[in-house]
């Protein structure tokens, strides 16, 4: 999934997954694979009972993308493309935002209860973080400059 130009916040965007609805039994949305999303997912994880005021994330990633969903409560996604921030409040099970690489990202503002799944394209590797902003900058800034 190699795309020439960087991806920039605008690029990032909630999809809205498979949903079947009862209005007895409840609701259910199902997610099979790059039939139904952007990606091959080959990771899944969640996090949870995050205390009110904490805030996850704080990096950027060089290669994978990532589906991010409310799948209970509510939190807030920042996305910043070293240029634009956007700001997504996730909180339907049923909404699942995309971020593509390159993308510095903070997850905060959790509900009480709140669990917030995430698809990745790929297994976990430390070495593809970009943990700290002025690295994410000049990262940013280099890609740009190639490919402005
Ligand atoms: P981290 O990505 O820093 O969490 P967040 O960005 O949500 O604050 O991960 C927290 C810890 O969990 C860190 O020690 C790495 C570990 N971890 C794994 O071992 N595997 C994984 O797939 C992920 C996402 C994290």
């Amino acid at each position: 999934m190699s795309e020439n130009k960087p991806a920039r916040v605008h690029d990032c965007d909630i999809l809205e997954l498979d949903r079947h609805h009862s209005r007895r039994k409840g609701d259910l949305s199902v997610i099979t694979g790059a039939d139904t999303v952007p990606f091959e997912v080959r990771r899944v994880y969640y996090l949870y009972d995050v205390p009110g005021g904490q805030t996850r994330g704080g990096h950027a990633h060089r290669n994978l993308y990532q589906l991010i969903i409310a799948a209970a409560g509510s939190f807030t996604v920042t996305l910043d493309d070293g240029r634009v921030k956007r700001h997504f409040t996730l909180n339907r099970p049923y909404h699942a935002l995309m971020i593509k690489p390159g993308i510095w990202r903070t997850i905060s503002d959790f509900s009480s209860g709140a669990v917030c799944l995430v698809l990745a394209s790929d297994h976990y590797d430390e070495n593809e973080y970009i943990r700290r902003y002025s690295d994410f900058i000049a990262y940013r800034k280099k890609l740009d400059n190639e490919t402005d």
